[in-house]
């Protein structure tokens, strides 16, 4: 496979102090889950769903590693807000299109930090009633865990790191990156008005 080097991506170069996984590796590791997910899966027909925007390119790949014929669908959430009270809350903004009772979901994530998000999200599709309710997650990164989510499928573990790429953005810059970086400080500051960590600022994913 044909890498794409940082330099080419211009402006957004600057910003990434470097590349943890290069676009090579996650091609690689994703065909990998693409083929567990078919063997364990063989003579079903898996709805896998994802949270918009940033499993967008996890997703795309992975459909196109897997050789059985999956349903794909997708939610969009709006994050938690920066009070602590209030984490672990998720304002659903998009739900999925189609009814999952009796069907066997697979819940495909991009990244998970604290577990909060997904928490609440795989409570709310257990409520419907599902044959099935697995975790298939490309990053994680645990330093930050508060709740254990046991993930079937599993890609990267992560520093504590705020990182960006792969569909993973900052204020919603970096997410065509093919592989995942670590943002420089100045362009973390940069972004952030507040100086919190931008993805708990509220916004969608
Ligand atoms: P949680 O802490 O597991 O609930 O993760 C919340 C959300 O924060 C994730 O789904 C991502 O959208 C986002 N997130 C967490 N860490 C990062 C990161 O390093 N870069 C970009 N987004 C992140």
């Amino acid at each position: 496979m044909r890498e794409h080097p940082l330099d080419i991506y211009e402006e957004q170069a600057g910003d990434i102090s470097r590349v943890l996984i290069t676009e090579a590796e996650i091609q690689s590791r994703v065909r990998e889950i693409g083929q567990a997910i078919s063997r364990d899966y063989a003579g079903r027909r898996p709805v896998l769903v994802g949270v918009l925007k940033g499993v967008l390119f996890f997703m795309a790949d992975l459909l196109c590693a897997i050789t059985i014929a999956p349903e794909v669908d997708f939610i969009a959430v709006s994050s938690y807000s920066q009070d602590s009270r209030d984490r672990g809350f998720v304002r659903l903004v998009k739900d999925l299109e189609m009814p999952i009772e009796g069907r066997h979901v697979l819940f495909v994530e991009d990244i998970i930090d604290t577990g909060l998000t997904l928490n609440y999200l795989l409570r709310t599709l257990r409520a419907r009633g599902p044959a099935s309710l697995e975790v298939c997650v490309l990053f994680t990164k645990n330093r930050h865990r508060l709740i254990d989510i046991p993930s079937r499928y599993q890609g990267f573990e992560l520093p504590d790191r705020f990182v960006v790429g792969y569909g993973l953005d900052h204020r919603e810059s970096y997410r065509n990156l093919p592989f995942v970086g670590e943002l420089k400080p100045h362009a973390f500051q940069a972004n952030s008005e507040s100086g919190n960590m931008p993805h708990k600022n509220g916004g969608s994913k």
